[in-house]
């Protein structure tokens, strides 16, 4: 049987070394060792694993291809969204053309793999929930300083982006294989607050019939103590590498 796995938030720095996540503390120390171990340790060659974003630091797609030829290197097939961290996302046609075999994507689009359609798109920061409170937060030396007006841009601005993810995330469900027998989302962002009240997306995800939504984007959350869980019959998993202890989670056998 094939399983399907998820570990989202690579943040792999094979192509651009120069950014490296073992800023963000110890934890993070030689991660890449830790995710190629676990990974080959667990996932089948038959298997499938997503990942939800966040997946190479690079800027170009000639750098990121560095990583993803190391992301081919591992067992199975695997499964991409973008998240806001992966500058160097090209054009549909020309990723296509260049992903190493073992890798698909989602773009605006859905894949079917088995039995199973997959959704999804990277989403944004909304204000309907937030997760300040179970985030350890450790000085971010890449992090921007804004003032007060660029901060109240910035809000209009995430208003926008996410609208138009959510719009996206729609079009992709749409896309979905209607008889498939089980539908899962991928979105890079959270989907829902923590305490799983009714969300925009969420409400869209109920709507089109989803099983699973596994997300990531999150780090440095204090260990354990944020729980998603099944609600409205919609099973949210949060998979940032991090919160994985860098090891692939087994959502589906
Ligand atoms: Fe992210």
């Amino acid at each position: 049987m094939r399983a399907v796995w998820v570990l989202a938030d690579l943040h792999l720095a094979f192509g651009n070394p120069g950014k490296n996540m073992e800023v963000f503390g110890p934890a993070w120390k030689g991660y890449a060792v830790k995710i190629e171990k676990n990974w080959k340790e667990l996932v089948g060659e038959n298997d499938l694993v997503l990942i939800p974003g966040d997946i190479s630091w690079a800027m170009q797609l000639k750098e990121a291809l560095i990583d993803l030829e190391w992301i081919d290197r591992l067992p199975g097939e695997k499964l991409l969204i973008r998240g806001n961290h992966d500058y160097w996302w090209p054009s549909s046609t020309k990723l296509k053309a260049s992903l190493p075999p073992s890798i698909h994507f989602i773009h605006n689009d859905s894949f079917d793999w088995e039995d199973i359609s997959f959704a999804g798109s990277r989403l944004w920061d909304t204000p309907e929930y937030s997760f300040d409170s179970y985030i350890e937060f450790v000085e971010n030396p890449y992090a921007k300083v804004r003032g007060p007006e660029e901060l109240e841009a910035k809000q209009a601005n995430d208003e926008k982006v996410f609208e138009r993810e959510l719009h996206r995330l729609e079009m992709s469900l749409d896309r979905l294989k209607p008889d498939a027998k089980t539908k899962i989302a991928l979105t890079h962002y959270p989907p829902i607050g923590p305490e799983l009240h009714s969300s925009k997306t969420s409400t869209l995800l109920e709507a089109h019939n989803i099983d699973i939504c596994v997300f990531g984007h999150l780090h440095n959350v204090r260990e354990k103590s944020l729980t998603f869980g099944k609600v409205r019959g919609v099973r949210y998993i949060f998979a940032s590498a991090d919160y994985l202890d860098f090891t692939p989670l087994k959502i589906l056998k």
